[in-house]
C-alpha cells in the first residue's frame, strides 16, 4: 500500500512535470490569433504598422476607419473610443481558443512573427498578458495599488495586449465609459482590483518580452544589428520585444528604429522603405507636374551655375513651374539672365525680386499656396540656392521614391554638416543620431525616416491639400521658417524621409562671400574648393598628373592643360573691370612705385586682391606638377609677382628677351589664338625654341633664370592675354 502510494506520488511529478513541459511546448496555433487595431485615419504612422504587419504575415483587422476620432490625443487622456470599438467587435464573435492581441498602430510596428508571439504569450502563464510601463499614467495616486513585480515595469500599458477571447470579453464587459474617457484608466483600474485581475487572469508583460513602450525607456531598447537583420533589444532585461511601441512622446524615436525594424537590411546594399512601392516613371502616361521653389536669401558663390544645372535638370520644362524668390540685389542679374535666355521653356515662372521686400517666411507660404492652390500640382520641389545638385536624375529619383516628403541627401563637400537631422533632442533642436555619420558618409544607405530637412524636398502636392491643408507651414512663434515647416509636419503625423542611396550632390557654404568684384565666385577657392575646382580647374587637369597630355616643346619646358575656359574669360573680364593697367608705353596709367620693374602692361593679383587665392591655387595644382617634372624640387609657391599681361599691336604687342626673377616661371594663357589674337608666344633664345601657338587655359612652366633667356613673341592683330607668376624669387 505504502509503496503503491510512493510509486503513484512519483507518478503524479512525474505527470505534473510532463504537464508543465508540454504547456510550455504546446504552441499555439498561428490561425488562432487575430490582430485587432483601430484608426481612424490612414495615418504614414499607421501604414508603416500595416508595412510590418504584412511583413511577419499577420492579418489585421482595423476598426473605426472612416470614423472621426474622439478618443484625445497621446498627451492627454482619452481612447475610450478605442474600447468601444473593440468591445462592439468582439462580441459578434465567439471561440474560447480564440486568442485577440490588440494593439495601437499609428505609433508602433512589429518586430518578430507570431510564432514567437504566441510562444511567448503561453509562456507568460496567464490568459490575459498587458504591456507594461515605467510610468504612471495618468493617475500618480493608483501607485500603491499596484502589485509589486519581481522584476520589471510596475504599470499598466493600454497600448497592446494579447488575451484569450473569453478573458478579452471579460476585460471589456464593464465599459461603459465615453469615447474621450480614459482607457488606461478603466485598465488599470482592473488591473489594481485583486479580484478583477484573477478572475480575468491578467498579468503584466513586465520585463517586455512581448511588448516594449518606449516611454521613459529609451535608454534601454537599443537595435541589434546581425546577418542584414535587426531587432530592438532591451538591455535592461534581455529581451527581444515582437511590438514596439512609440508612446507618450517618443513617437520620433520610433520613427528612428522603424528604419531598421522590420527591415532586413544590409551595410552594402542598403535597403528601401520596407514595403514601400516605388512609382516608375514610366508606368505613367505623363510625368508629374511641378512646382519648383528657388529661394536666394543671402549672397551665394555660383548662381549663375545653379542656373546651368537647373537647365539641365532631367525633366520636362513644360512639366515644371517656377517660383524664384531673390532677395539679394547681388544676384539680379544672374536670375535675369536665367529668365531671358531659358524662362520661355518652363511652364509657368513666378519672379520675385529684392525690391519688393517680400518677407521670407510669407514667400516660403506663399510657393506652398501656388502648389497647393493648383489641383494639377502633383509635387513641389524645394531648392535653395545653395544646393548644389550634382545628380541631373534628382527629381525623377525623388518621384519615383513615391513617398510624402522626401529629400535627397546633400552634404557640405568633407564636413559630417548635411540637410537632414538624425534626431531631435528633447527641447526640438537638433541631436545626432547613432547611424548619423554611417548616414552621412554612406556606410548605410537607405530611405531614412528623420526628424528634420531641409534646403532640397519634394513634397506631394496632394499632401498639401489633405493633411497639411491650412496651416502656413513656415510660420512659428519661435522657430525659424526650416524648422517650423519641420515642426509643422512632425505635428501633423506626416513622415519626411531623406534618401542616400544615391549620390545627389552637395551644398555651398556662404560664409565670408565677397561681393565686391566682378566674378566673384573666383575667390571662393577656400570657402568652396570642389567647386571652385569644376568651375576653373581644367576638365583635362587630372590627367597631367598621370603623365598623359604633358608636353615638353622646349628642354625642360612644361606645357599643360590647367584652367578652364570660364577661368580664362573671368579672370580677364576681372582685369578689365578693375582697368588700371601698368606699365608698357601707356604712362598715363601707370602705378608708381608699387610693383617691380616689369616692363608690360599689366595688372598684379595683388591690386585686385586676388593675391592669397593665387598663392592658394598655385600650392594646390601647379606645386604637384612643378615636383612631379622637377623632381625634388619641392615648392611653397612663394610668389612676389603675380600679374595679367596685356599684349596688343598698338600698345604693347611684345617683350624683348629677358631672364625672370623666378626659380621657375608660370605662363598661362588667357585666350584663343586665332579668334581672338594673331601672333602672340614665347621664344627661348638659347634653344631656338618657339612656341608659337599658345592655347588657351594652358600654362607654360619654366626655369627662370640662366637656362630660360626668353622673349614675348609681337601680338599682331587682337589683344592677347597672359598670367605670370614668377615662383620662389
Ligand atoms: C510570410 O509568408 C511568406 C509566404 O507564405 C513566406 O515566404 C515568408 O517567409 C513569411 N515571412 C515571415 C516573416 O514569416
Ligand atoms: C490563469 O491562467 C493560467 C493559464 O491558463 C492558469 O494556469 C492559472 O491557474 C490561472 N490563474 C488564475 C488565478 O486563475
Ligand atoms: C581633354 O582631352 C581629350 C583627349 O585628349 C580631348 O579630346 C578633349 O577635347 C580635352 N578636353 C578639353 C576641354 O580640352
Amino acid at each position: 500500500m505504502r509503496r503503491t502510494l510512493r510509486m503513484l506520488s512519483r507518478f503524479l511529478v512525474l505527470w505534473t512535470f510532463l504537464q508543465t513541459a508540454s504547456s510550455e511546448d504546446t504552441q499555439i496555433p498561428k490561425d488562432k490569433l487575430l490582430v485587432v487595431t483601430v484608426a481612424t485615419k490612414e495615418t504614414d504612422g499607421f501604414r508603416r504598422f500595416m508595412r510590418s504587419a504584412k511583413h511577419f504575415n499577420y492579418s489585421v483587422k482595423v476598426l473605426g476607419r472612416g470614423e472621426k476620432w474622439s478618443g484625445g490625443d497621446m498627451s492627454a487622456p482619452g481612447g475610450g473610443q478605442k474600447v468601444r470599438l473593440l468591445k462592439q467587435f468582439l462580441g459578434e464573435m465567439s471561440g474560447d481558443e480564440r486568442v485577440i492581441l490588440f494593439t495601437d498602430s499609428y505609433d508602433a510596428l512589429f518586430a518578430s512573427g507570431s510564432g514567437e508571439l504566441l510562444k511567448k504569450f503561453s509562456q507568460a502563464g496567464h490568459r490575459l498578458l498587458f504591456s507594461s510601463e515605467t510610468l504612471l499614467w495618468p493617475h500618480r495616486l493608483l501607485e500603491d495599488k499596484h502589485p509589486h513585480v519581481s522584476q520589471g515595469n510596475r504599470f499598466l500599458s493600454s497600448g497592446g495586449f494579447i488575451g484569450y477571447l473569453p478573458n478579452v470579453k471579460r476585460l471589456l464587459a464593464d465599459w461603459s465609459g465615453a469615447d474621450s474617457d480614459s482607457d488606461q484608466l478603466y485598465f488599470t483600474k482592473l488591473y489594481i482590483n485583486p479580484d478583477k485581475r484573477k478572475s480575468i487572469n491578467m498579468t503584466l508583460d513586465s520585463r517586455c518580452r512581448v511588448f516594449q513602450t518606449l516611454h521613459g525607456a529609451l535608454d534601454d531598447v537599443v537595435l541589434k544589428f546581425e546577418e542584414g537583420r535587426v531587432r530592438a533589444r532591451n538591455v535592461l532585461y534581455d529581451t527581444l520585444p515582437v511590438i514596439v511601441h512609440g508612446n507618450g512622446p517618443t513617437k520620433l524615436q520610433l520613427n528612428y528604429l522603424g528604419n531598421y525594424i522590420p527591415n532586413t537590411w544590409t551595410f552594402e546594399t542598403g535597403c528601401t522603405v520596407c514595403g514601400q512601392d516605388l512609382l516608375p516613371l514610366s508606368s505613367l502616361q505623363e510625368l508629374p507636374s511641378v512646382l519648383v521653389a528657388i529661394f536666394i536669401q543671402q549672397p551665394t558663390p555660383f548662381v549663375s551655375v545653379f542656373f546651368e544645372r537647373l537647365v539641365k535638370l532631367e525633366y520636362p520644362k513644360d512639366r515644371l513651374q517656377l517660383y524664384i524668390h531673390n532677395q539679394e540685389p547681388h544676384h539680379e542679374s544672374h536670375v535675369s539672365s536665367f529668365l531671358k535666355e531659358h524662362g520661355d521653356l518652363y511652364q509657368k515662372i513666378t519672379s520675385v525680386g529684392p525690391e519688393e521686400e517680400l518677407d521670407i517666411t510669407v514667400s516660403r507660404n506663399t510657393a506652398i499656396d501656388l502648389c497647393r492652390q493648383n489641383k494639377d500640382c502633383d509635387y513641389f520641389f524645394n531648392l535653395d540656392i545653395e544646393v548644389v545638385l550634382k545628380n541631373k536624375d534628382t527629381l525623377k529619383i525623388l518621384i519615383e521614391q513615391n513617398l510624402p516628403i522626401v529629400a535627397p541627401m546633400i552634404t557640405r563637400a568633407g564636413r559630417l554638416w548635411s540637410n537632414f537631422w538624425g534626431a531631435l533632442s528633447a527641447e526640438g533642436y537638433y541631436a545626432r543620431s547613432e547611424d548619423y555619420v554611417d548616414i552621412v558618409q554612406g556606410r548605410r544607405q537607405g530611405v531614412w525616416n528623420v526628424p528634420y530637412v531641409s534646403s532640397v524636398y519634394l513634397m506631394r502636392g496632394s499632401l498639401l491639400r489633405s493633411e497639411l491643408q491650412d496651416i502656413a507651414l513656415y510660420n512659428s512663434q519661435s522657430l525659424d521658417p526650416d524648422m517650423a515647416l519641420c515642426d509643422n509636419i512632425r505635428n501633423q503625423g506626416v513622415f519626411m524621409y531623406v534618401t542616400n542611396l544615391q549620390m545627389f550632390g552637395r551644398i555651398l557654404s556662404t560664409e565670408n562671400i565677397q561681393t565686391q568684384h566682378l566674378h566673384n565666385d573666383l575667390w571662393q577657392i577656400f570657402q568652396n574648393p570642389l567647386d571652385w575646382e569644376e568651375r576653373y580647374i581644367h576638365p583635362n587637369y587630372s590627367r597631367i598628373l598621370k603623365g598623359q597630355l604633358m608636353e615638353t616643346p622646349c628642354p625642360d619646358v612644361y606645357w599643360f592643360p590647367i584652367f578652364s575656359d570660364t577661368a580664362c574669360d573671368h579672370l580677364v573680364e576681372e582685369m578689365e573691370h578693375f582697368g588700371k593697367w601698368s606699365g608698357g608705353g601707356n604712362k598715363d596709367n601707370r602705378i608708381q612705385g608699387g610693383y617691380e620693374n616689369v616692363p608690360t602692361v599689366d595688372i598684379h593679383m595683388k591690386q585686385v586682391g586676388y593675391e592669397r587665392e593665387w598663392h592658394k591655387f598655385l600650392l594646390d595644382y601647379v606645386a604637384p606638377v612643378t615636383e612631379k617634372m622637377y623632381p625634388g624640387y619641392y615648392t611653397q609657391a612663394q610668389f612676389e609677382l603675380a600679374f595679367v599681361v596685356r599684349y596688343k599691336p598698338d600698345e604693347q604687342p611684345s617683350l624683348r628677351p629677358h631672364h625672370d626673377a623666378s626659380t621657375f616661371t608660370i605662363n598661362l594663357a588667357l585666350n584663343h589664338v586665332d579668334i581672338d589674337f594673331q601672333g602672340g608666344g614665347c621664344n627661348f633664345i638659347r634653344y631656338d625654341c618657339a612656341i608659337t601657338s599658345p592655347r588657351k587655359g594652358w600654362a607654360l612652366m619654366h626655369p627662370g633664370r640662366l637656362t630660360h633667356y626668353h622673349e614675348g613673341l609681337p601680338t599682331t592683330a587682337g589683344v592677347r592675354y597672359i598670367a605670370v607668376t614668377f615662383v620662389d624669387p
